[in-house]
């Protein structure tokens, strides 16, 4: 009975050791796995903010190129196609119906987005470039 004890809390020891060596290799790269897939879990957890897009984001991502980040047009790609500032007076004074028309259909150099983005998309896009027209 009573070796049976030492013998069990030798065995606890031998497994408390064990916990405090050094990472082996094979322990090593379970570790890395481990935090690997935290990761992963972290990074799916994160999807629905991806899913919650702005017109800013979309804005940054599909017309900055040209427009620039603050709609002003003065990019290299924005100077080369002379677009108007987004923000000025003439785009401003065009209606909702105007700009939805003008990202979906295209014009001359301004891509149609009319297959890319939907029409949720687009509505979100028209409201910032309201905002933008605020902010000058
Ligand atoms: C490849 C460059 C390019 C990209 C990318 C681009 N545009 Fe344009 N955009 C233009 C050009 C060039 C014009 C001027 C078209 C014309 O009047 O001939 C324009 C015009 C516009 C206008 C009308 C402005 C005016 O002068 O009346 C709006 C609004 C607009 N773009 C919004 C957007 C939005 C929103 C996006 C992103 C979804 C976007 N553009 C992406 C090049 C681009």
């Amino acid at each position: 009975m009573r070796s049976n004890r030492v013998k069990e809390l030798s065995r606890r020891k031998r497994n408390e050791n064990y916990k405090e060596k050094p990472m082996d290799g094979t322990r090593g790269r379970k570790g890395m796995l481990a935090a690997a897939a935290v990761l992963a879990a972290a990074g799916l957890a994160g999807l629905p903010a991806i899913a919650q897009e702005t017109g800013e984001s979309l804005f940054k991502t599909k017309c900055a190129a040209c427009h620039g980040a603050d709609g002003a047009g003065t990019t290299p790609m924005g100077k080369n196609l002379k677009v108007r500032d987004l923000r000025s007076a003439d785009v401003q004074k065009q209606s909702d119906a105007d700009l939805t028309a003008m990202i979906t259909k295209g014009k001359e150099k301004m891509p149609a987005y009319e297959t890319k983005l939907s029409k949720e998309q687009i509505a979100k896009l028209v409201s910032f470039v309201r905002e933008m027209g605020k902010k000058k």
